[in-house]
This record gives structure tokens, sequence and C-alpha cells, in this order.
């Protein structure tokens, strides 16, 4: 059996203890620094194990030492948004519980695949790949598979169409800057483009942009989780089944898109050995722009962690 750790036990990591569980693909650690909290929730999981049919063992603990022989670490340890927040405005705390959480990953879990769900999200993965210094396949953020999810729900609404039909791209840094791609977009193979107007597609992908904060603003103390947990448990079954997904991630690139030393959402292959391929997509020069001003706003954000 696979093991995966999930750190945090709030919204985000406690939602996806449960999804994994419920995909029955790997025995499940969730860790807390909150005595109590993880082992009282994978309780609580685990005793809904016989209703829902999975038959996984989950814990929850306060010790790292847990964690050893993870095939997958994700990360969602830190504190969440609140209403008027930037998630740049996050990046003092989580920054100092990423190094943390690295540094017990590299200690007992040398092995693991890292996914960091954590925001600032491309800026704490480029934290996390320093601080652990693993190989870049093993260390990347999950991001634009959430903003595809929000991208393509937004598309199924306006259309009256089944989300199932819907596939959809966002590359880029995960907040505002982020570049839903219209021109990779398609519902039932056929490109946005001939099936909505420019002025519709505009504001859907304004919405996308601003979906994680649509969401704090109605929830007021606390964060989306319920679709981030669910793009987590899709990568984390991609990686563990080894079924070579092509999804949007926060990736370190070295060259690609013309990018160096950054960690950036670009449509990765995940499989048993983590990033197995950046897939590079034909750009227009104005699409090219506009990944550009996004990686200018995550390395903004870069230069204040360097030492
Ligand atoms: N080790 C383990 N857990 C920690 C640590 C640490 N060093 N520091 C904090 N935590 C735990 C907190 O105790 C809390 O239970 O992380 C958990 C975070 O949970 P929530 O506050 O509910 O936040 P959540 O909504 O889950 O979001 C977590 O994911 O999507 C991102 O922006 C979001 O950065 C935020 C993260």
């Amino acid at each position: 059996m696979s093991k995966v750790a999930v750190i945090g036990s709030g919204n985000v990591g406690a939602t996806t203890v449960q999804r994994l569980a419920e995909l029955n693909i790997a025995d499940i650690v969730m860790v807390d620094i909150v005595e109590g909290l993880p082992q009282g929730k994978a309780l609580d999981i685990l005793q809904a194990a016989p209703l829902v049919g999975y038959d996984v063992d989950v814990i929850g603990t306060n010790d790292y030492a847990d964690i050893f022989d993870s095939d997958v670490v994700v990360v969602t340890a830190g504190i969440a948004r609140k209403p008027g927040m930037e998630r740049d405005d996050l990046l003092a705390t989580n920054i100092k519980i990423t190094q943390q959480v690295c540094a017990n990953i590299e200690k007992y879990a040398p092995d693991a695949i890292i996914m960091t769900v954590t925001n600032p999200l491309d800026i704490i993965t480029y934290a996390a790949l320093r601080c652990t210094q693993f190989d870049r396949n093993r260390v990347f953020g999950m991001s634009g598979l959430l903003d595809s999810s929000r991208f393509a729900s937004f598309i199924a609404k306006e259309m009256n169409c089944s989300v199932r039909d819907v596939n959809a791209m966002v590359l880029g840094g995960h907040g505002d800057s982020m570049v839903p791609l219209p021109k990779y977009t398609t519902v039932a193979g056929i490109p946005l483009n001939k099936l909505m107007d420019e002025n519709t597609i505009s504001k859907i992908v304004d919405r996308t942009i601003n979906a994680g904060a649509e969401i704090v603003g109605y929830m007021k103390n606390g964060s989306a989780f319920y679709a981030p947990s669910a793009a987590i448990a899709a990568m984390v079954e991609a990686i563990l089944k080894d079924t070579k997904r092509i999804v949007p991630a926060s990736a370190f690139l070295n060259g690609e898109y013309g990018q160096h030393d950054i960690c950036l959402g670009v449509p990765v292959k995940l499989g048993r050995d983590g990033v197995e391929e950046i897939i590079e997509l034909e750009l227009s020069s104005q699409e090219m722009e506009a990944l550009q001003i996004s990686a200018n706003a995550v390395r903004e954000g870069i230069e204040k962690i360097s030492p």
C-alpha cells in the first residue's frame, strides 16, 4: 500500500485526507502542531470507512516521525486568507512554517514527492525546493488544476452544459496575474472562442482570477477547501497510479517558457516520479507577455525570501 502524508489538519488538510481515503489508494497520516486535532479528525474519517467502503489506514499525529516512508507529502500547513488579504500577505508567516515542515520532510521522508498547497503558492513551492534541495521533479505546487477547474465550472454554467465536457487551461502564478488560456480551453473539443463572444469569455476569465477571493469574501474567516482538496486528490492519484495525466501545476522552470529559477504554473505530466515532463504550449506574444507579468509578480515574492 502506498503512503501519503498530509501536513496540516485544517480545512484543506482534513478534506484532502477524506478525499484520499475515499479514493482508497493509500494509507494516510495527517500531521498538525495542534494537539488532538489531527488525531480526532483522523478517527472520525476512519469511522466512516465501513459506511463509505474504503479500506485504508488513517492516523493523526503531532509527531513528524510518523511520516516515514511516505510516497507523497502534501503540505497544507499555514494560515489562510481573510477578507481584504492578498495571498502574498500570508508570506512571512507561511514561509517560516514551510521551512519547519520541509526540515521534517527531509529528516523523516527524504524520498518523498512534495506537493505544496500553502499560499502564496508559487513562492512557497520555490522555498520548499530550496529548503529540501530535492530534484525539481519531486517538488511542485497544486494551483493550476484548481484554477482550471474553477474556469471549467464557470464555462459549464454559462453554456448550460456538463462540466465533464469542458477542458480548461490556466497558466502562471496562483494570484491576480494568473493566465487563463481560452485558446487552450475547449468544450467537447470545440475551442471556447468558437462558442462564446469575447466579452463573455473576458467576464469568465475575470471571475476565475478572483474565484478564491470571491469565496473568502463570503466565508469571512477562511478560504476555499472543497475544490482545492479535489485538485490535490486528483494529482496524488495521478502520481500513485502513474497515470501520466497532464495538468497545470507550479513547477520549477529551467528555461521553459523563457523562465529561469522560478516556480510557475505550467502544464506538467504527472507520474510516479512526480513532474515527469514540462509541456511547452505555443503561446501568442500577448499570452507570453501575460505570463511574463505573472512571473514578475512571483519573482518579487521570491526576492523577499531570498537571503
Ligand atoms: N506543522 C503542521 N501543521 C501546522 C503547522 C506546522 N508547523 N503550522 C500550522 N499548522 C496547521 C494549523 O494548526 C492548522 O490546523 O495548519 C492548519 C491550517 O489549517 P487552516 O487554518 O484551516 O487553513 P486551510 O484553509 O486548511 O489552508 C491552509 O492552504 O489553500 C492554502 O491559503 C491556504 O495557506 C493556506 C493553506
